[in-house]
């Protein structure tokens, strides 16, 4: 019987590691996070739960305190389960130019959605400024309901939830031979934090942030196309809890690399992810070809969603 989880809060975390033999035969090896496993259907989950915690802990979340936040669809759901089991009402803010299935699963986990009209972005694609607008609604309802505001972006616990969740996790299930991980860019909470740890126990880790093509501000360059596929990551802007010092290099993928690697994760893998997962696996692939970091590497990527909700 000690096997017994709980509730859904002991899915979140220890999530496998997967190896893309399929997509990806070798030489070298990439073993992917399958993140969409948890019970929000992504790596959001992981920040939602830190968070939460870290707020009760410290006494700036009271018990039964309305909770309030910016999403683009998975922290939402992520905050809704621990919200539901933790008995916290949510209410989430959300550009309009996310998919209308977001804004269906939210509700269907009994999260308040609060659409907010989009500034600048295309439907389905979401801009920095967009983030900004549903930023604002979302400070608003905090003070008009008195609720706790996550805000992810600035929140050192989403960093944390990775340092020291993600990072270790993939240290120990790999034994310490890895060469290189790989990650799409958010809030950076998952690049940041889990590169961190890896580098932190071997500062030779090789750590690639990776951006939609047109979209490449971490990399230093001008947006020259704010609209792409990557739900969730590259909004245009550079994310205040950014760490330059540990990354070792960037790749792009554009819309058409990242639509080709997620049919192949389907028809290969049998893993029906979303877009920002198979950037992921395509830089991996990119990066192992270049001959960068040797000639038969292990390298981590993310799964970050399920493709669902797409
Ligand atoms: C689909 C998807 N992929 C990747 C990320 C990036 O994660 P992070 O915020 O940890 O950078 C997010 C963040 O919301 C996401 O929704």
């Amino acid at each position: 019987m000690s096997d017994i989880s709980p509730s859904a809060l002991e899915l979140i975390g220890n999530t496998p590691l997967l190896a893309l033999d399929r997509v990806y035969p070798g030489p070298g090896r990439i073993l992917a996070k399958a993140e969409f496993v948890q019970p929000g259907g992504s790596v959001k989950d992981r920040a939602a739960l830190r968070v939460l915690e870290d707020a009760r802990e410290s006494g700036a979340l009271a018990p039964g305190q309305p909770v309030v936040e910016m999403t683009s669809g998975n922290m939402g759901a992520g905050l809704a389960v621990v919200c539901n089991i933790l008995r916290h009402p949510i209410i989430v803010t959300m550009s309009e130019g996310n998919s209308p299935a977001r804004a269906r699963m939210l509700e269907a986990l009994g999260a308040e959605v609060v659409l907010v009209a989009q500034v600048e972005g295309c439907p389905g694609q979401v801009s920095g400024a967009d983030i900004d607008a549903a930023s604002t609604r979302a400070i608003e309802i905090a003070r008009e309901r008195n609720a706790f505001y996550v805000d992810q972006f600035n929140n050192p616990s989403c960093v944390r939830a990775h340092e020291e969740g993600t990072g270790p996790e993939i240290w120990q299930v790999t034994g310490g031979d890895v060469d290189a991980f790989v990650a799409v860019v958010g809030t950076g909470g998952t690049f940041v934090g889990a590169s961190r740890y890896l580098k932190r126990k071997r500062s030779g880790v090789y750590c690639v942030a990776v951006e939609p093509e047109g979209a490449e501000v971490l990399a230093g360059k001008e947006v020259a196309e704010p609209c792409h596929l990557l739900q969730g990551t590259g909004y245009g802007l550079v994310p205040p809890q950014w760490d330059p010092d540990l990354v070792d290099g960037f790749l792009a993928v554009s819309d058409e690399e990242a639509t080709r690697f997620r049919r192949s994760l389907a028809e290969q893998e049998g893993l029906y992810v979303g877009f920002s997962s198979a950037a992921n696996v395509c830089a991996a692939v990119k990066l192992i070809e270049s001959g960068t970091v040797g000639r038969a590497p292990t390298v981590v990527t993310v799964l970050c969603d399920t493709g669902l909700k797409y």
